[in-house]
């Protein structure tokens, strides 16, 4: 059988000076699921230990280098499937979880599908997994986004707060438009805010091993100024991954979107039905732009190997290996 391995670092706009440092990630991620899937390990293996080390690269958003939500706590979610058992698991909303693609792992090897917050917590203890310290998740990078948003967000309400005060004295200023006068000032002088930053930046990997069986992970810190206790796709089998006998697919991008259009299980059926690893790729992420206006990226793996990546933001990186390949290939 024909084996290979695809993985990504998030779809987004990557600045130039972190394009190739996030090449390189994902050409290592990719090397050291190609090495198992090579000793005969499983196509599930491969892929947790892929996502694994994306997590424990500072320079993604997953594990180690997530980003905050906006009470500044770290909320990760993580997702994996095995496509010929069928067998599932994910976590959502986990703190002090150094590789939650390994709690996700432990809850697909118990009885249940999904565990989240607290709740998931309590089972990694219970099965001998250590908590990390917050500090072991925050980098310098995810810290200073998280004070622009913060910025941000301060500015826009005290504008809000300048133009209420503005407006709402004196009738006789109404009456005259100087209260309007007065607010377009203020406007002029303290411009919206934007929420800035990269947006995205979730990480996953699809792989087939020898024996034909596939299989995907995705494992993210969410998007940019996420309302705490939020969940995106991630986590959500069929959203944001997805393996079955046909493929395996890995997405990335805004969550919501992607749980709208359920749009992991819609590649897999595109290549159900026929349809190339990338062809079902270019299929679903353009479903994604005229049906939702949604960002983001997925990577597709199908039963004979071949291997499919798109996205419609302005970059993805990605490595992938092929049995006829010296060494992965990236780009972005
Ligand atoms: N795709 C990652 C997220 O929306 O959380």
């Amino acid at each position: 059988m024909t084996m290979a391995i695809v993985v990504h670092g998030g779809a987004g706009t990557i600045p130039a000076e972190r394009e190739e440092i996030v090449q390189a990630g994902c050409k290592e991620a990719a090397a050291i699921g190609w090495r198992i899937l090579k000793d005969g390990g499983s196509a599930l293996d491969a892929v947790e230990a892929a996502a694994q080390v994306l997590e424990d690269n500072p320079n993604y958003n997953a594990g180690t280098g997530s980003g905050l939500a906006t009470d500044g706590s770290i909320q990760m979610d993580a997702g994996l499937m095995e496509g010929h058992t069928l067998r599932v698991g994910a976590v959502a909303a986990v703190e002090l979880i150094k590789n939650p693609i390994s709690l996700a792992r432990l809850v697909l090897e118990s009885p249940h599908v999904l565990l989240v917050a607290k709740g998931a917590l309590q089972f990694a203890l219970e099965r001998g997994m250590s908590l990390c310290r917050y500090e072991d998740l925050l980098t310098e990078r995810q810290y200073k986004n998280w004070c622009a948003t913060q910025n941000a967000h301060l500015v826009n309400e005290l504008r809000y707060s300048l133009c209420e005060l503005a407006t709402c004295p004196k009738r006789a200023d109404k009456q005259y438009g100087i209260a309007e006068v007065v607010q377009e000032q203020l406007l002029a002088i303290y411009p919206a805010q934007e929420v800035q930053g990269e947006k995205h930046g979730t990480v996953g990997a699809v792989a087939v091993d020898t024996l034909g069986t596939l299989a995907a992970a995705t494992s993210t810190g969410g998007i940019v100024d996420k309302h705490p206790g939020r969940v995106g796709d991630s986590p959500l089998v069929g959203c944001g991954f997805y393996a079955d006998e046909n493929a395996a697919i890995s997405c990335t991008g805004h969550g919501e979107d992607f749980v709208r259009l359920l749009l992991a299980k819609r590649a897999a059926d595109f290549v159900a039905y026929g349809a190339t690893a990338h062809a079902a790729a270019e299929s679903s992420i353009a479903m994604l732009s005229t049906r939702t206006s949604g960002e983001g990226g997925l990577i597709i793996v199908d039963r004979l190997g071949n291997v499919g990546f798109t996205w419609n933001t302005a970059h993805m990186p990605y490595a992938y290996m092929t049995q006829d390949m010296q060494e992965p290939i990236t780009g972005l």
